[in-house]
C-alpha cells in the first residue's frame, strides 16, 4: 500500500486491520487481567518465565508503567470506558513513583503510566504527580556531565568501573521533562532535556550513526571516557533495541524542540536501522551477532547461545517511531516503512495467538541475551509500543 495515495477501499482493509487488531488486543488484554486479578503494586506483567507462565514486576522495576500505558491505549483505540476505569486503577499504583530518583527509567515509568492518562483523562493531580517525577528525573543531571545518569556506579563487562553511566534508553524520559516544561511554564526541564539530547548526540554515535549503549562520563571533568555496551553483544556492535530508543527519542525531541539538528540526527540513526533489516523487518536482538570484529561482551553466553534470535520490541519502538518520522517529514518511506513493520509484528509469526503468550500480544522480543534473561520471551514494552503504533496508524487513515 502507497502510503499517501492510497484510494478508498485500501483505507477501508487498512480500517479493519485496525480493528481486528484492536480486538484482538482487547481479547488478549482480558484474559491478562484474569491472570493478575486487581492491581497491588506488586503484579504488573512484565515476561514470560520458564513455565511459560506470567512474570510480573513490582511497581519499582523500570517497566510496570507500560502496563496502565497499555490500558490506556486500548481506551483510546475502542472508547470503551471499560478500559479506561481498569487504566486508573493500574495507574493509581504508581502514585509513590514520583519521588523515585534511583535511577532515570521514571521518565518512562510515569510519562507512559500518568502522561497517558493526563493526555485521556485530565485531572489536576495528574499533572502535579508528573512535575514531581520530572523534579525527580532532574535530580540525576549535572552541570558538568550535560546529562542525566542513567545508572548508579556499576562495572561493565571487562571490570571497566562506571561512575556516571548513560545509556542511549535515556532519551526516552525526555518526553516528562519537555511535559513539565509545557504545563509549569518553567524552563528548567526543557533545559535540562535539550542538554542531555545535544551531549548524547555528541558522545553517543559513531560515524556510521550506529548508537552505543553506555557512555560512561568523569562525573569531575564531563569527559566522556568510556563506550561500551551492557545489553548488547559488543562494545562495538550496536544493540538493536537501543538503536531504536535513539530513532524514537530524537523523533520525539525534534516534535519538541523543532531542531532541525535532532531531525537529521533521527533520520540518520533510521536510515543505519532500515539499511540493516531482514526481510520480515523485525531485527535480530543485535546487529552484528556473530559478525568478524565483533567480541561477544557479558560472557561466552552470547557466542555460545544460538544468538540469532529476534527482538520484537525493537520492531514495535521503530514501527512506532517511523509513523511520527513518516507524519513529521512527510517522507512516505517511513510511512510505508511503518506500515510494513506494523504488518509483520501483527503477522502470525509475531502476533500470539489468543490466550497463549501468557496473554501478552507480541511474540520474541530480547529483553537482555548477556545476561540471560528474557530471551525470545513477550515483554510488555512490545506491547505497548505496537498499540501506539496502531493508534499512530489508525490517526494516519484518518487523515487521506
Ligand atoms: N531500557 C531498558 C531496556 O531497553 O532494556
Amino acid at each position: 500500500m502507497a502510503s499517501l495515495t492510497a484510494c478508498n477501499s485500501e483505507v477501508k482493509e487498512e480500517k479493519k486491520f485496525i480493528e481486528e487488531n484492536t480486538t484482538f488486543a482487547s481479547a488478549q488484554t482480558v484474559k491478562m487481567l484474569e491472570t493478575t486479578g486487581e492491581p497491588n503494586g506488586k503484579n504488573f506483567p512484565r515476561r514470560i518465565n520458564k513455565e511459560g507462565k506470567l512474570s510480573v514486576t513490582n511497581k519499582w522495576d523500570w517497566t510496570p508503567g507500560f502496563f496502565p500505558g497499555t490500558l490506556w491505549y486500548l481506551y483510546e483505540l475502542t472508547g470503551d470506558t471499560v478500559w479506561q476505569q481498569e487504566a486508573e486503577k493500574w495507574t493509581w499504583q504508581m502514585e509513590e513513583v514520583q519521588h523515585f530518583s534511583a535511577h532515570h527509567d521514571i521518565g518512562f515509568m510515569m510519562y507512559c503510566s500518568y502522561g497517558n492518562a493526563e493526555r485521556l483523562a485530565s485531572r489536576p493531580e495528574y499533572k502535579d504527580i508528573l512535575v514531581q517525577s520530572a523534579n525527580s528525573l532532574c535530580t540525576r543531571f549535572s552541570d558538568t556531565t550535560q546529562v542525566i545518569e542513567s545508572w548508579n556506579y556499576r562495572k561493565a563487562w571487562d571490570g571497566t568501573e562506571w561512575f556516571y553511566p548513560v545509556i542511549i534508553d535515556n532519551m526516552m524520559n525526555l518526553e516528562l521533562l519537555f511535559y513539565a516544561s509545557k504545563v509549569t511554564g518553567d524552563p528548567k526541564y526543557y533545559d535540562v532535556a535539550v542538554t542531555h539530547a545535544n551531549t548524547t548526540l555528541k558522545n553517543h554515535f559513531r560515524e556510521d550513526y550506529s548508537s552505543y549503549h553506555v557512555v560512561n562520563y568523569d562525573e569531575t571533568t564531563g569527559e566522556a571516557l568510556h563506550r561500551q555496551t551492557c545489553q548488547g553483544y559488543s562494545d562495538n556492535s550496536t544493540w538493536s533495541r537501543g538503536q531504536a530508543w535513539a530513532i524514537y527519542g530524537y523523533t520525539m525531541s525534534y516534535r519538541e524542540t523543532k531542531d532541525p539538528a535532532y531531525l537529521e540526527a533521527a533520520k540518520n540513526f533510521a536510515q543505519y536501522y532500515i539499511d540493516h533489516l531482514p526481510e520480515d523487518l523485525v531485527p535480530l536482538w543485535d546487529f552484528n551477532v556473530g559478525e568478524e570484529g565483533y567480541i561477544p561482551q557479558g560472557n561466552s553466553y552470547a557466542v555460545q547461545y544460538p544468538a540469532k534470535v529476534k527482538d520484537a520490541s525493537a520492531a514495535a519502538i521503530t514501527c512506532s517511531a517511523f509513523f511520527e518520522l513518516g507524519e513529521i517529514t512527510q517522507d512516505p518511506q517511513y510511512t510505508d516503512l511503518a506500515i510494513r513493520m506494523l504488518k509483520s509484528l501483527a503477522s502470525p509469526a509475531y502476533r500470539a495467538p489468543l490466550g497463549e503468550n501468557a496473554n501478552f500480544i507480541i511474540m520474541h522480543c530480547t529483553g537482555s541475551l548477556p545476561h540471560r534473561s528474557e530471551i525470545d520471551s513477550p515483554l510488555v514494552y512490545a506491547d505497548y509500543y505496537f498499540l501506539e503504533a496502531l493508534i499512530r496508524y489508525k490517526r494516519y487513515l484518518s487523515t487521506l
